[in-house]
């Protein structure tokens, strides 16, 4: 319908906004594209030194994967959306932080937009991803490997959940977009070289 093409396109155009770079620039940082992994994102600002930066990052980061997501399942009864539509809408919304229509499409790796989409969707598959995440994140201090981590947990929770239809590719597919972003992450992981959350050296 033509509702689902505008709530997938509104979706995909908020998605593009880069709050890593909108903060930063509020904040009068250094591009976060310019330093450290080089990733526009709330790790990355995090090692600006600016923590409130990061945490807004995160927030704002994250609401713009719930937000579409939220508002397609409100309207799903009265505009006929289905799995398929609301999993098109939490798709357009992850792509789109990774490739931005307003950042000449380089933009981040999807973490906390995943977040984001995932309590959109279900608040149980954002805190089984947010668990997950933190039991990483606390036993290696790698976010990377901690947000990888999330991924799986994710997409096995939504298939347990609610088994196969659209939603739960949409989560796959944003788990395999998500590791595929992470790809350097994943050489300096496995070469011991990936820096550590509070480790002020940035690789
Ligand atoms: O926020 C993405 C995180 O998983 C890794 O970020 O900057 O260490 O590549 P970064």
């Amino acid at each position: 319908s033509q509702q689902a093409v505008i709530a997938v396109v509104a979706a995909y155009l908020i998605g593009s906004i880069s709050f890593a770079i909108v903060f930063s620039k509020l904040f009068r940082l250094a591009d976060p594209r310019s330093y450290g992994s080089g990733n526009p994102g709330a790790t990355n600002v995090l090692r600006s030194g600016n923590k409130a930066a990061a945490l807004l990052t995160l927030l704002f980061d994250a609401l713009k994967g719930w937000f579409p997501v939220w508002l397609a399942r409100l309207v799903a009864d009265e505009y006929g959306f289905g799995a398929d539509v609301i999993g098109a809408v939490a798709l357009a919304a992850f792509l789109g932080h990774l490739y931005p229509v307003w950042h000449r499409f380089q933009g981040g790796k999807g973490v906390a937009t995943a977040l984001g989409v995932l309590l959109g969707l279900s608040w149980q598959l954002a805190l089984a991803a947010l668990g997950a995440f933190v039991v990483v994140v606390k036993l290696s201090r790698y976010v990377s490997l901690s947000s990888i981590t999330a991924a799986f947990v994710a997409t096995v929770a939504s298939a347990a959940m609610r088994g196969i239809d659209a939603i739960t590719l949409a989560v796959l597919a944003m788990a395999l977009l998500l590791v595929w972003r992470h790809r350097a992450n994943v050489a300096r992981l496995r070469a011991g070289t990936e820096s550590k959350l509070g480790a002020k050296k940035a690789v």
